[in-house]
């Protein structure tokens, strides 16, 4: 089954390499939010699994929330258009606030959220990415925090999808053949 699923996804990212890497991200995250109430704040679906990995390696107070996007037109192209399809249970108002991504693409679900999240007034804000693809961003974005660059490639594994499948490898693959 596991064997089969895997077909034509390529490791580009252990298992291995993202655990030590999401403890050094924990590791800076808690130094600079020792003193702080931290709210992170989860994009789904993608980021579940990287979020649920990574706050079990902070040792600052935290708590989470999640916010549900879509991007309208073709799956693999972003029209620049982005839906909330679920907000945030509580009010970001005076909070210091960590954005967590799964990956930053063209930049344009980023930047929406950043703009929706800034203008209900958070104490701070800034975000954190497990994945970095600098290669077609359309929008300038700053991650605060990310794991790993990664060329111009779909991914798939450790929470990202293609067609709502391969969510749950523990490594990040390019998958070779999208479609086929
Ligand atoms: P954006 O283009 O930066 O707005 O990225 C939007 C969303 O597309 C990301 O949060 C991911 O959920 C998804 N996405 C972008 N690139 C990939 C990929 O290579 N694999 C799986 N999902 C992706
Ligand atoms: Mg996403």
């Amino acid at each position: 089954m596991r064997l089969l699923r895997q077909r034509g996804i390529k490791e580009l990212i252990s298992a291995e390499k993202l655990d030590k890497r999401i403890q050094e991200m924990a590791a800076e995250i808690s130094k600079d939010y020792a003193n702080q109430e931290l709210l992170m704040v989860g994009v789904l679906k993608g980021s579940f699994v990287f979020m649920a990995d990574l706050i079990r390696h902070l040792n600052c107070d935290v708590e989470v929330d999640f916010m549900g996007t879509v991007s309208y037109g073709a799956s693999t192209k972003s029209s620049g258009e982005v839906r909330i399809t679920k907000d945030l249970e509580q009010s970001v108002a005076g909070r210091h606030v960590l954005l967590v991504e799964d990956i930053v693409d063209t930049g344009l679900t980023l930047r929406y959220l950043l703009d929706t999240l800034r203008n209900r007034q958070p104490a701070s804000l800034r975000v954190c990415a497990l994945l970095d693809k600098p290669a077609r961003r359309r929008v300038r974005a700053s991650l605060d925090y990310y794991g790993f660059i990664i060329p111009n490639a779909f991914v798939v594994g450790y929470g990202l999808d293609y067609a709502q499948k391969f969510r749950g490898l523990n490594f990040v693959g390019v998958l070779e053949n999208p479609g086929s």
